[in-house]
Formats: C-alpha cells, sequence, structure tokens
C-alpha cells in the first residue's frame, strides 16, 4: 500500500523492524536517533543499555581499527562483515511487505546513515508490482535507489529473476556498487 516507516541512528533498541512498524503505523516515516529513541518510549518499546548490542568480536575488531582503519567501501573492498538482514513477504492477499535491518558498515562515522532505512533505497514494497530488500554498499546502494529501481523493473509482470540481477549489474555500472537484493514479485 506504499505504507512505510524507518529509523535511523538508534542505540537502544533491540528490535527495530518492531520500532519501524509502529512508525510506519503513525503519521510519519522516519524517524532518528534520540527522536526515534522517545518515541520507541511512548509506544511501548524497551529501551536496553547499548552494551548488549556490543559483542566480544566486534569490540575486538573496533579496537583494531583504532589503528590500522579499514578502507573506505568500494566496488574493490568490501568490510568483512555485513549483518544486513532482509524479507520480502507476499501473503494470500496479494499484500506485499519488505523489511532491512542493519548495523551499517565497519567503523563507520557517528551519524553515517546507509541505505537499510531509506525507502526506496535499502526497502520497497508496492502491492502493484512487488518488494524488495537491498543488501551491501549502503552509499552506493542509496544513490541509485536500488530496491525501487527492482520493484518498478517488474513491470509487465517481468520475471524477479533477471530483474533482479539487472538491478545489481545496474548499481555496478552505474556507480560502482556491490549489493545484493532480495525481489519478490505480486500475486
Ligand atoms: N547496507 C547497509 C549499510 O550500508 O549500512
Amino acid at each position: 500500500t506504499l505504507d512505510a516507516g524507518a529509523v535511523a541512528g538508534v542505540r537502544r533498541v533491540k528490535n527495530v523492524i518492531r520500532l519501524a512498524r509502529r512508525v510506519m503505523e503513525s503519521p510519519h516515516t522516519l524517524l532518528i536517533a534520540q527522536g526515534a529513541e522517545i518515541f520507541a518510549d511512548q509506544v511501548g518499546i524497551p529501551l536496553i543499555d547499548n552494551n548488549e548490542l556490543k559483542t566480544p568480536e566486534l569490540i575486538k575488531q573496533w579496537q583494531t581499527y583504532q589503528t590500522n582503519p579499514p578502507p573506505l567501501p568500494s566496488a574493490e573492498y568490501i568490510p568483512p562483515h555485513c549483518d544486513t538482514v532482509g524479507c520480502v513477504a507476499v501473503d494470500c492477499h496479494g499484500n506485499i511487505a519488505a523489511g532491512t535491518s542493519t548495523g551499517g558498515m565497519d567503523f563507520k562515522p557517528v551519524g553515517r546513515v546507509g541505505d537499510s532505512p531509506i525507502i526506496g533505497a535499502g526497502v520497497y514494497a508496492d502491492n502493484l508490482f512487488g518488494g524488495a530488500s537491498a543488501t551491501g554498499w549502503g552509499e552506493s546502494i542509496t544513490r541509485v535507489v536500488l530496491a525501487k529501481f527492482a520493484v518498478d523493473s517488474l513491470q509487465g509482470n517481468r520475471d524477479p529473476h533477471p530483474a533482479a540481477r539487472d538491478a545489481i549489474e545496474m548499481l555496478a555500472r552505474r556507480v560502482g556498487g556491490t549489493g545484493g537484493i532480495i525481489l519478490a514479485d505480486r500475486l
């Protein structure tokens, strides 16, 4: 139905998709940082200690990066960790939903937002055509608005397999980007 909700820059929410859904049900589409956490509190989604989201492996890696920062992502360098999780679902009534959740890229600067919460870039669903959830180098995915590109290319009842491949090839060709995509067409 083109309903959409997203959060970015949250530090104390365990299940961010639940919070994004509540944003979708609100008059807004995107809430960030402190505002998103205030909203979470208002709608009864528990705030946790940020330390609960840290793993020993990632703390160790972050400490290594302090003295030896990783290169910026590029077509040649893909960071070793990608924790993006995505899904697209189509129910028996033809309703399509997509969700994307991520911790972002390794060693990202404070305030950096990738593609995942950007509607049309990292996630998109339209009952008329299909739904998409993207993963990969967020800045490149955002530049080409990848999820909407892929969903739009399903028009004319196109098969999602070549449409998804074309979308990833376009990402590489237009901006030297790298990524992957889940793409589902309508019933
Ligand atoms: N695709 C996840 C990110 O760039 O943050």
